[in-house]
């Protein structure tokens, strides 16, 4: 009988700019076995997002960077195969930091909360870690307060439509800004922001002015950069900014563009703060509770775009720094069980 084999990705090189195909490699690996404490997960969904870019190079961050000859850091939900650890068992939905591979060993991992009554999907992208950074980065962060506006860049995204549905539910002016005709349709018909942006479309400074005639209270930030530099010459005196990701520094080589307005910061008595979704584990339940209850009575809608198979994990990276995903970029590895 052929021996069972686990196909994993290994990060061969550290990518210089934009991923490219050989600084990664697929590899048959030998199907692992759990030992004792241990869980044996077979991954459904690799939730792909921008800092695994991040992951892979050795600049200074929240974490350490992938080792090279190391298989490739992600997200992923999957289910308990085998267990050695008595608090789980197979069959169990789970969720962590585990490996682009098609099964993984993990000592811990978190229980996904089922009983909302929602596809699998749903707790990967609006109930998982992008559903619950825009909802805390919203929520504790930015504080929205109704009238005033918000805006919110990547709106077509994973974080960014569902943290700039959660402004409009506080009763804010939202806009969004996004790249292209489909998704600027998307932001306006599918999440009902008030304005959106198409930063594509040549001078973003002056259709965000347009777009926010009565200045910036709030900013979610998602991209950094050029967009960034354009709100922050628009802020209001007491705005707030959340800064969520920077998207357009993550595959920058040398010098990337710094925002210019900073010093609005000081002139609008602005205030300024970065977050980690990582930091609000503790709160995951009350935040996913929320969240439910939202999506449940339609306020919040979300899209999830699904690439199939473990070859094509990089892919699915590279889609979201083309632009090319709306809503939550997932890799499908295996199919969804029934719940
Ligand atoms: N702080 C945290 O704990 C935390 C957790 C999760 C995610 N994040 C951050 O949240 C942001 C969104 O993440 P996500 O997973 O939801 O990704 P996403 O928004 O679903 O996908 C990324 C989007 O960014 C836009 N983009 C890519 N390159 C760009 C560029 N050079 N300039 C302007 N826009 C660009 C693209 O949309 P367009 O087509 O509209 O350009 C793309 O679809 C990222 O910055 C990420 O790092 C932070």
């Amino acid at each position: 009988m052929q021996a069972l084999k686990n196909r994993t990705w290994i990060l061969r090189r550290r990518p210089e700019g934009d991923l490219r195909n050989d600084d990664l490699e697929l590899v048959d690996a030998p199907m692992p076995t759990p030992g004792e404490g241990e869980l044996l997960v077979r991954n459904i969904y690799l939730m792909i997002a921008p800092t695994n870019r991040v992951w892979m190079s050795d600049i200074d961050q929240y974490m350490a960077p992938v080792g090279l000859g190391e298989p490739m850091r992600g997200m992923t939900m999957g289910v308990v195969v085998e267990s050695g650890n008595p608090a789980f068992r197979a069959g169990d939905v789970v969720e962590g930091p585990m490996a682009w591979q098609e099964y993984s060993i993990v000592r811990h991992a978190r229980r996904v909360p089922l009983q909302h009554g929602l596809p699998l999907h749903a707790y990967a992208s609006v109930l998982g870690s992008s559903g619950l950074t825009a909802y805390f980065g919203m929520t504790d962060i930015a504080r929205p307060r109704a009238g005033e506006t918000v805006v919110v860049s990547a709106a077509a995204g994973g974080v960014g439509s569902i943290a700039s549905q959660i402004a409009k539910l506080h009763g804010c002016r939202v806009v969004g800004i996004a790249g292209g005709e489909r998704k600027s349709r998307y932001v306006l018909d599918e999440l009902r922001l008030d304005a959106c942006v198409d930063y594509k479309q040549g001078n973003v400074l002056e259709a965000l002015r347009a777009a926010c005639p009565q200045g910036i209270d709030v900013d979610f930030e998602n991209v950094g950069g050029e967009v960034m530099d354009a709100v922050l010459a628009l802020i209001n005196v007491g705005a707030r900014l959340a800064l969520c990701g920077m998207i357009s520094t993550y595959n920058a080589t040398g010098d990337w563009w710094s925002p210019r307005m900073f010093r609005n910061v000081i002139m609008k008595r602005a205030r300024i703060e970065g977050f980690l979704i990582a930091d609000y584990l503790p709160r995951f339940d009350e935040g996913v509770a929320q969240l439910a209850e939202w999506v449940k009575a339609g306020e919040i809608r979300y899209e999830v775009d699904i690439v199939d198979g473990i070859e094509r994990a990089p892919e699915g990276l590279n889609r979201l720094f083309a632009g090319a995903n709306v809503g939550k970029q997932l890799v499908r590895v295996a199919p969804e069980p029934s719940l």
